[in-house]
């Protein structure tokens, strides 16, 4: 099997996914999000969630299906996302994908949502460097990974003690008044604002914390530093300079974890940084390990914009990844686990 051709199913959160990959190539990638359904309650509601995904499964798996013009039969493996996420939501994909595996007689693969959103990166750049660091921000995670083999050998270098990235975007953004997912309004009003105008704490850089987790991350103090900084101003009936704020905000969280991913890097002897999840969309970020990694001759992979987002595809080349190295598929009574482990690639 030179190229194997995967279904690759995602139902961790908020959107519905399903995809196609033939080797490193793209057939179809469908989308369905109930994003719209959450922001009135400021986040996701895992019970308005988990209906969506039964409402949208079928026809977001059809579609992909259709726009490739495939049949289950054409394809060699199902691949969905195991976890983590939210349990209710993951109950969903992984049913459906049980079923049509079980209709189908194809193997299938419960993998790692978060190993995933690296894994997307090839539909780009080609497969992975046999040995190199990789760097996942999301709404839930933010750790720089040692990945010896996508398939099979994935080790945590470091980590966030307390909030993700994501996290702490987004809850600036409700402070600020923007509705969820907040992320992308503090992009945007960061690129107009000035980036040095208010002081923001880089967590875990400094003194004694800094050089004994030189590769984790802390975004609880950045996040209590500008919500103190808010709340004193609207305390003292100043308007608050939404744009400055945003952009130091973005700017101190860029620096963190571009400079501590590129460390990483020359510590590891990696020439290649891999970037994924949905925080790898935001420009500040992205324009700041761009920067970063070519300063010191690293070569930064980041996924384009609509794959930085859950989506199927990445789900899907995961599991080509899986086949191509010869996995053994998931037995059929395979459980979800809502926080499986970084280091777990598949179940
Ligand atoms: O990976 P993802 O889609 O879901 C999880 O698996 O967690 O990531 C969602 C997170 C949210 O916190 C959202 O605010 C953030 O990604 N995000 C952004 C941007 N786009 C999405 N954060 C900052 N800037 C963006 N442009
Ligand atoms: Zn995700």
């Amino acid at each position: 099997m030179s190229e194997p051709i995967v279904l690759g199913i995602e139902s961790t959160c908020d959107e519905t996914a399903a995809a196609i990959v033939r080797g490193r190539t793209l057939v179809s990638n469908v989308v369905a999000s109930s994003m719209d359904e959450h922001a009135r309650y400021g986040g996701v509601i895992p019970e308005i969630a988990s209906r969506a995904h039964a409402e949208a499964f079928v026809p977001v798996v059809s579609k992909a299906l259709a726009d490739a013009d495939m049949s289950l039969a054409d394809i060699d493996a199902i691949a969905v996302s195991a976890g983590p996420g939210l349990a209710g939501c993951l109950a969903v994909g992984v049913s459906g994908a049980k079923a049509l595996a079980w209709a189908s007689g194809k193997p299938i693969y419960g993998i790692n949502h978060v190993i995933g959103h690296i894994a997307v990166t090839q539909l780009q750049f080609g497969a992975f460097p046999p040995d190199t660091l990789a760097l996942i921000v999301s709404g839930g995670h933010t750790s720089l990974l040692h990945v010896k083999d996508v398939a099979r050998h994935v080790d945590v270098v470091g980590t966030t003690l307390d909030d993700a990235a994501g996290e702490c975007f987004d809850k600036i953004a409700r402070l600020l008044g923007f509705p969820y997912p907040g992320g992308p309004h503090i992009d945007r009003h960061g690129q107009l604002g000035d980036p040095h105008a208010i002081k923001v704490p880089q967590g875990l850089t400094k003194g004694k914390a800094g050089k004994e987790h030189p590769y984790d991350f802390s975004f609880s103090g950045v996040k209590t530093a500008v919500a103190r900084w808010v709340e004193a101003e609207r305390a003292a009936g100043h308007e608050i300079p939404v744009d400055d704020v945003c952009a130091s905000l973005a700017d101190s969280v860029a620096s963190v974890l571009a400079n501590k991913a590129i460390r990483g890097c020359k510590e590891y002897g990696s020439e290649t940084l891999i970037v994924g999840g949905g925080f790898s969309a935001n420009s500040q970020l992205r324009a700041k390990l761009l920067e970063v990694g070519e300063a010191n001759g690293v070569e930064v992979r980041i996924p384009q914009l609509k794959l930085c987002t859950d989506n199927g595809a990445m789900v899907a080349t995961l599991g080509v990844n899986l086949v191509e190295a010869g996995v053994r598929p998931s037995p059929m009574d395979f459980s979800i686990d809502s926080a499986m482990p970084m280091d777990v690639i598949s179940v």
